[in-house]
């Protein structure tokens, strides 16, 4: 991003900052109290990785470490629907601390889903068992998109109070918070479910481009608030997840996705809080993803790091790519495999331990936490 650019972005984030939220410091930023400012995290191991400096130990978290992988999250969901429980700030929290307490990572991701922001906002939304999000009526036309209804920022309390609950937890382990990449939600809301290729909305942004560029805004101020919310309650570093952007080539993902997730992080900037951008499937588009303006990309398993690395130009810190499968393979080949991820990843400016993508539910939690303990007992030299 050109020097000017930057300012720019600061100068407009500080403007929204002092006007959207009275409990901001003058600055716009951070309040004084938030774990990234008093002291709490900033050292961290993940933060200092993030940042591209020297961790005391290798930082590790894992995409998905909350849920079905855990005996204790099953037993505390037991008979509560999955969005439900993202909405009750104290079992959010709970779910958000288990694997932080079973596994010693270095992060808590906050315990909720990328569809959150559109129940909030009041779009008829569910996580069906076994399937993913469902919507009541899919967004398929200007109509659809303009009836959209505006997600506020009072909604969005039960978000807040989670978050702090969970960071007054977690001390100086820093809380990861996330948003799901307009492309990502866009699809959901268009195919009214999760679909394998994603045809609605590749066809839409070129057969209707302006319907097209209409919902992706909506999906990029909701998610943008969402993650805001989670940054100014407590979080101290921002995921934007675009599971789905690999369906995508990189005509297209310049041309009708990237301008829209950058109006997505376009709210949290001036925050200041490290900035994760992730997606599956994405090798081809990794620069491009670096460019919305993010301070780290995600990997996923089928590039390798230092391979990701020299695509990227060294330009910023890498997080990933265990492979979820060799998670069920035999210790020796899956502690092979962590020291590979290890040893690619050093030619980065710097490395977050993190899977290719989520933990699968059929994971033995034992062998995580093994994989956590391997990670941490190899030196970060
Ligand atoms: O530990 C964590 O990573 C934090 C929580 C988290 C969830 N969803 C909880 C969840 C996060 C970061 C997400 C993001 C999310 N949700 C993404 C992006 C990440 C990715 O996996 O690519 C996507 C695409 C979704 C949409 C979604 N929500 C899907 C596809 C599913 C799976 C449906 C199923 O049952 O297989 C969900 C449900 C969901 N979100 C679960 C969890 C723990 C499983 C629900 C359950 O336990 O019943």
């Amino acid at each position: 991003m050109t020097a000017c650019r930057y300012l720019l972005l600061l100068f407009l984030g500080t403007i929204k900052g002092m006007t959207s939220s009275p409990a901001m410091s003058a600055a716009g930023a951070l309040a004084t109290d938030h774990p990234l400012v008093d002291g709490r995290t900033a050292d961290s191991p993940l933060i200092t990785a993030y940042r591209g400096g020297k961790p005391s130990r290798r930082p590790v978290w894992f995409m998905r470490q909350a849920g079905r992988s855990l005996p204790e999250y099953l037993k505390v969901r037991e008979g509560i629907a999955m969005l439900d429980s993202c909405l009750r700030p104290e079992l959010a929290s709970e779910i958000t601390l288990q694997p932080v307490r079973r596994h010693d990572v270095d992060a808590g991701i906050f315990f909720s889903d990328i569809v959150i922001p559109l129940k909030l906002a009041g779009v008829g939304v569910d996580i069906v068992p076994g399937v993913g999000p469902v919507l009541d009526r899919p967004v398929r036309t200007a109509a659809d998109v303009a009836a959209l209804p505006q997600l506020t920022w009072e909604a969005l309390e039960p978000i807040r109070q989670a978050v702090r609950l969970t960071v007054a937890e977690l001390g100086r382990t820093p809380l990861i918070g996330f948003a799901g990449a307009p492309f990502t939600l866009a699809a959901y809301m268009v195919e009214g479910k999760p679909s394998r290729d994603h045809l609605g909305p590749r066809t839409m942004m070129h057969a209707d481009p302006e319907t097209w560029r209409a919902l992706a805004n909506w999906a990029a101020d909701a998610s943008g608030m969402f993650l805001q919310a989670q940054l100014e309650a407590g979080a101290s570093a921002g995921q934007l997840f675009d599971s789905w952007a690999g369906s995508l080539g990189l005509a297209d993902y310049t041309q009708f996705v990237a301008p829209a997730s950058t109006r997505a992080l376009d709210h949290v900037r001036h925050l200041g809080a490290p900035l994760i951008h992730f997606g599956t499937g994405t090798s081809e588009l990794l620069v491009a993803m670096r460019d919305v303006g993010v301070d780290v990309v995600g990997v996923d398993y089928r590039l390798p790091l230092d391979e990701a690395n020299r695509r990227l130009g060294g330009s910023v810190p890498l997080q990933g790519n265990i492979d979820p499968a060799l998670l069920s393979a035999p210790w020796e080949i899956l502690e092979a495999h962590v020291r590979a991820v290890i040893a690619a990843g050093a030619a980065a400016p710097g490395h977050v331990l993190n899977l290719g993508h989520g933990v699968p539910p059929e994971t033995d939690p034992a062998v995580l936490t093994r994989v956590v303990e391997l990670i941490h007992s190899i030196s970060p030299e």
